[in-house]
């Protein structure tokens, strides 16, 4: 098999990523300077031991390590970083015939760092200054800093300047933003064919990690592969094994990985309903209307807002409610459709840190009332990176509430009744805010497929 995580344009990440880091430099000495400290040592994270087992968990690298370096597999890692002088990679390297200790790292980006082998917590703190005494540590609180002598351990204030910093991406990032979502068009073509065939959840899952190349692990978030119904279920997590009596519907929200940045991607496909498929259609031109909004200076609350009451208009002329839009929106009876918010920041995790913050000072924007499950309610820049995620979901908790209160009659129970069966649509891209306007990451990812 072609291994599909080669990268069309490895040499271009050369000199892109000198910049990267370059930019991380710069601003995390600011941050340090601001918060007064004089130098920063991250962790990549430990593994973890399941309960009374001699297993770990997958290794999960933490962000704030993998925004310096793409090394998505070496836990117990430090990066110590003065500024003014190359960031050191303590890498560590245990002595272990159990399993295989990970090689010295290579790569576009090792040339920019002091890589040096440790075989434990011990040999990692010898790589490091003796006085710590200023230095900020970022991860996990583990026993041995007592007698490390750092300054601080996860001080909320630097992580806060460091966080706030992280929305707006830099060339490289987007670069690996670019190719995480041709990855992920990989995985949606071989789903969705795999879905025509007729398979259960779990086989199209199969079938996307074989096209992305990525195992579950390496996949930015757990696949959400529904059939019918349990695409009413927002982040739906059962991956059936048998194949269902009917296939009426696919709501899949899945993505890949690229060097340690996230795609997030959902398609909705309809079997053979026409009806249905109309629907997907609608949403989608819907969809692609709020995204030719995404620009620098654009609130996002307003898109949030905005997206409420292009859904009322969908609602009304698919006959799902009976009230004029204007009464949809201000009723919250589309709440009961799209209870989500319609995007968030994306990049080393597939829900971005930063996504409230005023100002790196202190300070949150607050949500707009009624929408409580918004993630992102910044004023959109240049290099920030957002999805695009309206939907439309049969969520029978959310149907309950409303046949019970003063939505009732505002909604069509019939049309809602011969559509339950579907569960839900989503359509999903990523959105990388641009100078002119924005680059759509995820349908340019599709037509180059
Ligand atoms: N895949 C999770 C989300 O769309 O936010
Ligand atoms: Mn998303
Ligand atoms: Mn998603």
């Amino acid at each position: 098999m072609a291994d599909v995580r080669a990268l069309p344009q490895q040499s271009s990440l050369d000199a892109l990523f000198a910049s990267h880091l370059e930019a991380v430099c710069a601003r995390s000495a600011r941050a340090l300077e601001a918060c007064g400290y004089s130098a920063l040592l991250v962790h990549s994270g430990s593994l973890l031991p399941v309960f009374q087992d001699d297993r770990t968990y997958p290794f999960q690298v933490h962000a704030p390590f993998k925004v310096w370096a793409p090394l998505l597999d070496a836990p117990g890692s430090f990066v110590y970083f003065e500024p003014g002088r190359r960031p050191l990679l303590a890498f560590h390297q245990p002595d272990d015939y159990w399993y295989q200790p990970p090689a010295l790292p290579q790569g576009y980006w090792t040339g920019h760092f002091e890589i040096r082998p440790c075989r434990d917590l011990n040999a990692a703190r010898r790589l490091l200054p003796p006085n710590l005494r200023t230095t900020a540590f970022l991860g996990d609180s583990l026993p041995e800093l007592a007698s490390w002598g750092v300054s601080d351990v996860n001080p909320p204030r630097l992580i806060r300047h460091l966080d706030f910093a992280r929305a707006a991406k830099s060339p490289y990032e987007l670069a690996c933003l670019r190719q995480a979502s041709r990855l992920g068009a990989r995985g949606h073509l071989a789903a969705t064919r795999a879905f025509e065939a007729g398979a259960s959840e779990f086989e199209i899952e199969l079938a996307f990690l074989a096209a992305c190349g990525q195992r579950e692990q390496d996949l930015p978030y757990n696949p959400i592969i529904a059939l019918n119904e349990g695409g009413a279920v927002l982040h739906y997590q059962v991956l059936e094994t048998s194949r269902p009596a009917e296939h009426h519907s696919l709501l899949i929200d899945a993505a890949a990985e690229f060097a340690g940045y996230a795609s997030d991607i959902t398609r909705t496909h309809s079997r053979r309903d026409p009806d249905f498929a109309a629907l997907i259609g609608r949403m989608d031109r819907m969809q692609q209307t709020l995204c030719s909004e995404v620009r620098s200076g654009v609130d996002w609350r307003e898109i949030h807002l905005q997206a409420h009451r292009l859904l009322a208009e969908v609602l009304r002329e698919a006959e799902i409610v009976t009230c004029a839009a204007e009464e949809a929106v201000a009723t919250a009876t589309t709440s009961v459709f799209l209870p989500h918010g319609i995007g968030h920041l994306l990049g080393l995790e597939v829900h971005d840190v930063g996504g409230f913050m005023r100002s790196p000072d202190g300070g949150d924007i607050p949500r707009p009332e009624g929408h409580p499950f918004l993630r992102l309610t910044r004023t959109l820049e240049e290099g920030f990176v957002v999805t695009m995620e309206p939907g439309l979901y049969f969520i029978p908790q959310l149907l309950d509430a409303a046949r019970a209160d003063h939505r009732s009659g505002r909604i069509n129970w019939s049309r809602v009744e011969s559509l339950r069966k579907f569960g839900g649509i989503r359509i999903e891209d990523d959105l990388a805010v641009t100078a002119a306007g924005h680059e759509n990451l995820t349908r340019d990812a599709f037509r180059s497929s």
